[in-house]
């Protein structure tokens, strides 16, 4: 028995209109696509728009996916921040390549994005490390992320070490904060339609261009 099965038959899916799109006159760049749709779901009032999943492979090629923040996009690609000890970490180290999948449900659209990861500079980390508030920073300082906890008062005691730490010594920076880049290979478009007949391009890296792609959805 599948106890939920009758709780998902009646939701909706994809029942946002999205705004109009055409691939035939889309921009010669992803990103600048990628700008677009993202100003259009932010208009349109979508929650944390610039939440996103990562997936990674391990050693054993098995996938792995979490949500994660965007932090920049520039000319280089997508960027994110997390410890470099954590299990992404761990994998992006072994294995330096990723997928991002951001779904827009208000406006019926979805991206996807794969390639390369690249690590920013010990400056780069150190300065984004810097640049967040006190309690992310004892967070990251004083957390071993994705290793076993044993209770949530083990993790209070060691973020109030590393606060009381990073107030006595404010340029503390925690060796693990690592900022990580995906240079895209391939960047797909995706936008619902209402019969179904949904809209997809993707933007395959030539170098220095782009070549772009109808696929059926
Ligand atoms: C909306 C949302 C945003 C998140 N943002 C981040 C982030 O920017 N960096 C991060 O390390 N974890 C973030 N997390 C937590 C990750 O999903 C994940 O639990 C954590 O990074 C450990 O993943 P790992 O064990 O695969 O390394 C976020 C979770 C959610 C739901």
């Amino acid at each position: 028995m599948h106890p939920l099965r009758d709780s998902l038959r009646p939701l909706a899916s994809l029942a946002a209109t999205p705004p109009p799109f055409d691939p035939t006159v889309a921009p010669e760049n992803p990103l600048e696509l990628f700008v677009a749709w993202f100003g259009q779901a932010v208009e349109a009032g979508q929650l944390e728009p610039h939440a996103m999943t990562l997936s990674t492979v391990d050693a054993d090629g098995v996938p792995d996916a979490r949500v994660l923040i965007l932090k920049d996009l520039t000319d280089d690609g997508w960027w994110f921040a997390s410890s470099s000890a954590s299990v992404k970490g761990v994998e992006l180290t072994a294995n330096p390549v990723a997928a991002l999948t951001f779904y827009w449900p208000t406006v019926g659209r979805s991206v996807r994005i794969r390639g390369a990861v690249t690590r920013g500079s010990d400056d780069e980390n150190a300065r984004d490390f810097s640049r967040r508030g006190l309690g992310a920073r004892a967070v990251a300082l004083g957390s071993p992320q994705s290793k076993p906890l044993g209770s949530r008062d083990e993790s209070e005691a060691a973020i109030e070490k590393a606060a009381r730490e990073l107030d006595a010594h404010p340029e503390l920076v925690s060796p693990t904060w690592t900022l990580w880049c995906v240079r895209p290979s391939t960047v797909e478009f995706w936008q619902s339609d209402a019969e179904r007949r949904h809209q997809r391009l993707r933007y395959s890296s030539q170098g220095q261009s782009w070549s772009t792609t109808l696929l059926w959805p």
